[in-house]
């Protein structure tokens, strides 16, 4: 039985003090929700300190955007999955396809962040997900298939027990341009169905989340399709009504 997930990924957003007021109004609208749904902020490293102060003792949760695939050494400016250890981060995204287009990450790097991460016990969100030249050329399967066989050689197909999955195409990414609840629901068959062919009760368990301008207005039709368990969300989770919505959205 696999419960809904609404995650807000916070991006290069926010300042102590708009922080606080957004988790206030987010923490007093949702949590004594009567939900089995889950509810995760993933924020900027400076604020996890400040973040994990005030959620903790709520229902909702917190992680980071990114992390080193290194345990330690000489890597300026990156952090480890221990350190966010002790900010007692349960999630990680890695993966996204920002890191990937921006900062080079490549399937394998991507592969070994999300090692890093479950050797600390901190569950990765791993995003995949095509542009829209690979959807247009037909090749957003494949694309998303490599994507995951280079996760699956390093990590292990039972590693799958211990993470979720962000099917995010990037063409629908701070665009406005939502992937329609059949398209998405199409491509989250097909990861689920590749999961499933090492290992069935893994892909049943297995929470894939959809990412791409999901809003107030779309959350739930997104939300009632079989293999969507929720959503991944960027520019909505920075405005606390509309987070509100679409966590609200999920709960039924
Ligand atoms: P968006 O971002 O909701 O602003 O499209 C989603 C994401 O990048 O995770």
């Amino acid at each position: 039985m696999r419960n809904k997930l609404v995650v807000g990924n916070w991006k290069m957003h926010g300042n102590m003090a708009e922080n606080k007021q957004l988790l206030d109004s987010i923490v007093a609208a949702i949590n004594d929700l009567h939900t089995k749904a889950q509810f995760a902020v993933c924020v900027p490293y400076p604020y996890l300190s400040s973040v994990q102060t005030t959620l903790r003792g709520t229902s909702i949760h917190w992680g980071a955007q990114n992390l080193s695939q290194f345990d330690k050494g000489a890597y300026t400016g990156e952090v480890s999955s221990g350190m966010l250890n002790d900010f007692a981060c349960d999630y990680v995204i890695v993966g996204h396809s920002e890191r990937r287009a921006l900062y080079g990450e490549t399937n394998e790097i991507v592969a070994e962040k999300y090692m890093a991460a479950q050797r600390a016990g901190i569950t990765p969100i791993l995003c995949v997900g095509e542009t829209l030249e690979q959807r247009e050329s037909g090749v957003t399967e494949k694309i998303i298939d490599e994507q995951l066989n280079a996760v699956i050689k390093l990590a292990g197909i039972e590693s799958f027990t211990k993470a979720v999955i962000a099917y995010e195409p990037v063409w629908a990414i701070g665009t406005g341009k939502t992937a329609s609840p059949q398209q998405a629901q199409d491509v989250h068959v097909f990861i689920r169905k590749k999961i499933a062919s090492q290992g069935s009760d893994i892909a049943k368990d297995l929470s894939i989340l959809y990412g791409g301008s999901v809003k107030a207005n779309n959350a739930k039709e997104l939300f009632t399709m079989p293999d969507i368990d929720g959503g991944l969300i960027g520019g909505a989770s920075l405005v606390a009504d509309d987070f509100v919505a679409i966590c609200r959205a999920a709960s039924h």
